[in-house]
């Protein structure tokens, strides 16, 4: 058994994979409902930008319902993983200034990966930078992290994952501080060849109000609505350009 490191989980995109994979994470319905959510509001959406895509685990489903889908993520190796995972173009680049060629009928963040901005300024630029993606009538789909009265201090979650051959145990706790949630994440992997390793990563993201969000789309000029589905828990803003008289 290896002795505890710490490591990031988004160097570690095949883990990553495989553990949300193996928990269930119903990638296919989240992808169907952010599809009905844009075509509810453009009906001929056909083109899809997925920021802080991961795996890319929901871009594969995109691309059976828009005719073009591009990714975007921060960590090389999640980058390396989603070109593999779905063929399409994906960039390494950072939500909060990113420039692309081309505009999208829906610019999407999934998962809470916004909530790795630090402050509403961070939020902003990264709303900024989702709008001049958009196309005219174009619209953005975030999910959040927990909005402040949904998060619950000092939550201890586990789960045991099989996939591929390979066990995974993860236990987090999480706590508050201040304006920020801090979660510790213990993972052991283990399998036949290889015995068990330790790791553990600590995630610090922003408890945004769920007045800060619709601030940051009123700054990049957009109408937002919030709303709630069994498959989103966390709630979903659907924001729109704000139409300009
Ligand atoms: C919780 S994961 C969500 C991944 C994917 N959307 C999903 O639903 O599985 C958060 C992702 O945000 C990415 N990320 C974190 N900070 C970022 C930033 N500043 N710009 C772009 N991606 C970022 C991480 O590399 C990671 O892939």
């Amino acid at each position: 058994m290896t002795t505890d490191r710490h490591e990031s989980i988004y160097d570690r995109g095949e883990m990553y994979e495989a553990f949300y994979r193996g928990r269930g994470k119903d990638y296919t319905g989240e992808a169907a409902l952010v599809t009905s959510l844009v075509r509810d509001r453009l009906a001929g959406a056909d083109s899809l930008l997925d920021v802080a895509c991961g795996s890319g685990d929901h871009l594969t489903r995109f691309a059976e319902s828009f005719g073009h889908v591009e990714g975007l993520d921060l960590s090389e190796d999640m980058v390396q993983l989603a070109r593999k995972n779905t063929g399409v173009p994906i960039h390494r680049g950072d939500m909060r200034d990113f420039a692309l060629d081309r505009t999208f009928g829906a610019v999407v963040s999934l998962f809470s990966g916004v909530a790795y901005c630090a402050d509403l300024d961070e939020l902003t630029a990264t709303l900024r930078s989702f709008a001049r993606h958009l196309s005219p009538g174009g619209v953005i789909v975030i999910e959040p992290f927990w909005l402040p009265e949904d998060f619950l201090e000092g939550y201890v979650g586990t789960d045991t994952v099989e996939s591929g051959g390979r066990t995974y145990v993860r236990v987090s706790h999480t706590v508050r501080d201040g304006g920020v949630s801090h979660m510790e994440v213990h993972f052991l992997v283990a399998s036949a060849e290889s015995g068990i390793t330790h790791f553990h990563d600590v995630h610090r993201t922003t408890l945004f109000t769920r007045d800060e969000y619709e601030t940051a789309f009123a700054r990049a000029g957009c109408e937002v609505e919030y709303v709630k589905d069994p498959l989103a828990p966390r709630g979903l803003f659907v924001g729109t350009a704000t139409p300009t008289a």
